[in-house]
């Protein structure tokens, strides 16, 4: 058994450049195929996503290819996810099941990185019930993979990284990135969370807001369309706090407007908006925006004061709505989405039903639901929390049932419009074309697929629950 380093270590290495050279040289011998094979599996959200896509860029230029079967690969990595119990539970299940691969193949080098690296007790999990995994980070040291793998493979010993929690963590550019599609792309705009909102992990596992140079995003941006990207989300855990820290602040309004300038036939989309820092102004800026989709994704999270507080969400409900029925003022085809959390602790039913009358006020597009899930170390995880899980349920069942009579009202009622919609993929079972709106609603329609990646306008004729059915103008 190789022998364990004491605890999460700092360390001298080569550069990044040195360190990429020395894992493809060491990589093509080791290699069970001849050509190195990587299997990268991300949980959880966008972000994720997106630093798996830096990682991917690594392993690229290390000469990886890349596969979803663990059978061939010679590297495994799990991206994870802390938000909730259930997400974390999966991994866990997950990573055992590597045991067996790793029996098989004892070459394979397993790897574990993400949200959940950053938080005390999974890491110590990993470390103490899964020898086999030899490398483990957290998300503060993605730039360093390529010194981290070397290290992985040379040295005699499992090796464990991850961010001091003393550090104030620089943002890394020029990472590589391998993108996952040709249509659509991640572009992180800032990272980190100075919320603590009281339910949530990420402000832990993330650290403090830091955002990027407008500079940096915007050649980034440029690249993308040049690239020809279509479908461009900024990503943020809270984008309209945006620029805040800089040195020359900067509000997420200016740089929509700044992005929006870039000449070509693409959309903008940004997630998360958090309704105590969206302004007038950034909805103004959508309204009047060339190329910024009439989508805003907006989690509420309750529709209660009392748990608004209690969440430590700064905003009331009525607020909310205010901001609502001003962004369906200035955007009357504004599409609305929104995450929600069920039973926080001491959340009683009529404080839950508030939550339903809301969603029927504001009439949203889609939502994200969730259970309550207490995260170790939040402050909400203190707080008795007498209903039943089964209550709780119940409770999501009847959410979700209404939203579904909503979301279904709003597809009908889109029948006979004509939307602009990018096209993604031909389904493979019924051979029709499909896409999404500038709302981000699913359309499906006849059509030849060499249209796939282009935007195409689409005459609404049908609604099924959610999805539509168009034809090609
Ligand atoms: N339990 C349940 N849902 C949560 N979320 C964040 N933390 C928790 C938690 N502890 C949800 C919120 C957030 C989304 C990304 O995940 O709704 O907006
Ligand atoms: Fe979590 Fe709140 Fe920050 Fe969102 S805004 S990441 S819910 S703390």
């Amino acid at each position: 058994m190789p022998e364990e380093t004491p605890a999460f270590s700092q360390f001298a290495s080569p550069s990044g450049e040195e360190a990429v050279r020395q894992v493809r040289e060491i990589m093509s011998l080791r290699a069970r195929t001849g050509t190195p094979m990587a299997l990268v599996r991300t949980y959880g959200c966008q972000q994720n996503v997106s630093d798996s896509e830096k990682i991917k860029g690594f392993l690229a230029q290390m000469g990886f290819s890349f596969t979803e079967n663990e059978e061939e690969a010679d590297f495994i990595l799990f991206n994870t996810c802390a938000v909730r119990e259930h997400a974390e539970n999966r991994v866990f299940g997950n990573v055992g099941a590597l045991k067996t691969v790793k029996r098989r193949h004892p070459s394979t080098l397993i790897a574990v990185c993400g949200c959940m690296m950053e938080e005390d007790k999974a890491a110590e999990r990993i470390r103490s019930v899964f020898p086999f995994v030899g490398l483990v980070f957290g998300t503060h040291v993605i730039h360093k993979f390529p010194q981290l793998l070397l290290r992985a493979l040379t040295e005699n010993r499992r090796v464990f990284e991850r961010g001091d929690d003393s550090e104030d963590h620089q943002i890394a550019e020029g990472l590589p990135v391998r993108r996952d599609g040709t249509v659509k792309a991640w572009l992180t705009v800032m990272y980190g969370c100075n919320n603590f909102c009281s339910y949530c992990i990420v402000p832990y596992v993330r650290g403090r807001e830091r955002s990027r140079e407008p500079d940096a995003i915007l050649k980034e941006f440029r690249g993308l369309v040049r690239d020809g990207y279509k479908d461009i989300t900024l990503l943020g855990q809270n984008v309209n706090s945006y620029g805040k820290t800089l040195q020359n602040p900067v509000s997420f309004a200016s740089l929509l407007r700044m992005l929006d300038e870039v000449e070509g036939d693409y959309r903008i989309r940004f997630m998360t908006s958090h309704p105590k820092d969206l302004t007038k102004e950034l909805i103004d800026t959508i309204a009047s925006g060339k190329h910024i989709s009439h989508h805003l994704h907006l989690p509420f999270q309750s529709g209660n004061d009392r748990i608004l507080k209690a969440m430590n969400r700064s905003y009331t409900r009525e607020r909310y709505l205010e901001l609502i029925s001003y962004a369906k003022e200035k955007i009357p085809d504004v599409s609305l989405t929104s995450d929600i959390i069920v039973g926080f602790p001491g959340e009683t039913y009529e404080e839950f039903r508030d939550t339903v009358d809301l969603i029927r006020r504001v009439e949203f597009t889609s939502l994200f639901t969730f259970i309550y899930s207490p995260r170790t170390g939040t402050k909400a995880a203190k707080l008795p929390d007498p209903v039943p899980a089964a209550e709780k349920g119940r409770w999501l069942q009847e959410l979700c049932a209404e939203q579904e009579k909503i979301a279904a009202r709003r597809c009908a009622a889109s029948v006979g419009t004509v939307q602009r919609v990018l096209i993604e993929q031909q389904k493979p079972k019924t051979g029709l074309l499909t896409g999404r709106t500038d709302g981000n609603i699913i359309v499906d329609f006849a059509g030849d697929p060499a249209l796939i990646g282009q935007f195409a306008n689409v005459r609404i004729t049908s609604a099924r629950n959610w999805i539509l059915g168009g034809e090609l103008i």
